[in-house]
């Protein structure tokens, strides 16, 4: 079983980009495949979940041509051969792997088909709530019977109908929810409504607008009206920067270090992770900034400094679910304590990543208080090497990675295939930069994002 070998490093000196975005590689799946025309989709993520999403659009009918490949991973570059809106029934279940946004997307996507399939996933994603996704679906009139042993879960056979739009406000922040709802509205006659009760990720709407489809914002509220086809385009994915937040940690963390991630998505909707380590005394700047295909992206340039703990504001939560590990991390790091409140989402996340973060930083010496919503952690203590679990969560793999770079000793961190499910590479970045640390001169990163 694969695992990571993690030593201390005393200062990180590096340059890299990060692979395309995971949220944003989903959405052009599903929307250049609904698509008239074809679209070249470059810097796609060739993760096990938008892998798992692309073909799930290709079993309803999507061909596609890869263009270029991340080897031994999957394609980066390729073009979608969009099918008009008119998908086609698949001729067995769907595997959304490990993927909670592909699952919910996808739910979203083929309620309003006119046949019908099943999605199931692994065991993780067998266990996560999907009655969010079903209950404003049902009121939509679309027929979903949720088949696992745990109620509300995975497998979902959907009988696929024609559906009614509706006004849903959401009682969780979910972008996940919100876009299947929408995805559900295109095919809808008339105008569907979403209220979000926090700001969520808006990449949905953002590609959407940008392939033609119309959706008007009016506060917290999305209209979309059904009926509009999406026209293919071009679409360059930025960076993730969700998995630039562990390098942005590392460096900011650690005096001395100097740090370039290249070509990063920097959506207002997901940069609430720059705005806390700001906040924690992170040194980061915004170099190039620009915009390409309706999504901001930049390059950052992180220095290290001496951090000091902070409060994550209810409204940030939703903008930096999945850093919260890794923020945790940052947390153990700095002085002072460090306050994650109004974060119970995150027990319904690929592990509950409450506990599972909890768990991790006791083992290595740092101080940590859990709530049911939250953790309380009080920094400076020094971290000491351990044999830590991933339990199979791609984001405490990598985050618990990270804080063997600061630890004692050497600190193992066991079962780290997950990784895959959303930065290919990633043990690649790690070893270079344990190199790098050792012997400066010796060695050059690789890279794993490409440029056509
Ligand atoms: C995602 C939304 C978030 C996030 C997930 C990706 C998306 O989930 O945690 O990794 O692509 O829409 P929720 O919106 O359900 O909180």
């Amino acid at each position: 079983m694969s695992h990571f070998q993690v030593k201390a490093i005393q200062s990180l000196q590096a340059e890299l980009s990060v692979p395309g975005d995971k949220s944003m590689s989903h959405r052009a799946a599903i929307i250049a495949g609904l698509a008239d025309g074809d679209s070249l989709i470059r810097n796609f993520l060739p993760s096990e979940d938008c892998l798992n999403t692309l073909h799930a659009m290709a079993a309803a009918g999507v061909s596609y041509e890869v263009l270029e490949e991340m080897v031994g991973f999957g394609p980066i570059a390729l073009r979608i051969h969009g099918r008009k809106g008119k998908l086609q029934a698949p001729q067995k279940p769907i595997d959304c792997g490990n993927s909670g946004t592909g699952m919910r997307l996808l739910a979203g996507l083929l309620a309003a088909q006119p046949f019908e399939c099943e999605l199931f996933g692994d065991e993780s994603l067998s266990s996560r709530p999907m009655g969010r996704v079903i209950n404003p679906l049902s009121q939509m009139g679309a027929k979903i019977d949720a088949l696992g042993e745990k109620t509300g879960c995975a497998p979902l056979r959907i009988h696929g109908c024609s559906l009614q739009p509706i006004s849903y406000t959401m009682p969780v922040a979910s972008a996940q929810v919100k876009s299947a709802v929408l995805l559900a509205g295109l095919f809808c006659e008339g105008v569907t409504t979403v209220i979000q009760p926090a700001e969520t990720r808006d990449h949905t709407e953002r590609m959407l607008e940008a392939f033609g489809v119309q959706t008007q914002r009016e506060g917290q509220a999305i209209r979309l009206t059904g009926g509009q086809t999406p026209q293919a385009r071009d679409f360059r994915v930025p960076g993730d920067i969700s998995s630039a937040a562990f390098w942005i940690v590392a460096a900011s963390a650690m005096p001395g270090s100097r740090l370039l991630i290249r070509h990063v998505g920097l959506n207002p909707t997901r940069t609430a992770i720059v705005d806390v380590m700001r906040r924690m005394g992170a040194k980061i700047t915004v170099v190039n900034a620009s915009s390409q295909d309706g999504e901001p992206m930049g390059d950052l340039e992180i220095c290290g400094a001496a951090l000091s703990g902070t409060e994550i504001f209810p409204a940030e939560v939703p903008n930096l679910i999945d850093e919260i590990p890794v923020i945790a991390v940052a947390a153990a790091l700095a002085s002072g304590k460090t306050v994650i409140r109004n974060a119970k989402e995150l027990r319904v996340k690929e592990t509950d990543r409450i506990t599972t973060v909890v768990n991790n930083l006791r083992s290595m010496g740092g101080e940590v208080e859990e709530f049911e919503d939250g953790m309380e952690i009080t920094g400076g203590h020094a971290l000491h090497g351990a044999t830590l679990q991933s339990f199979g969560d791609h984001r405490i793999a990598m985050a618990f990675a990270i804080a063997g770079l600061f630890a004692s000793g050497e600190t193992i961190v066991e079962n780290t295939a997950c990784v895959n499910t959303s930065y290919p590479g990633f043990s690649r970045h790690l070893d270079a930069i344990m190199a790098e640390a050792s012997d400066a001169s010796a060695y050059e990163l690789p890279t794993v994002s490409h440029t056509l």
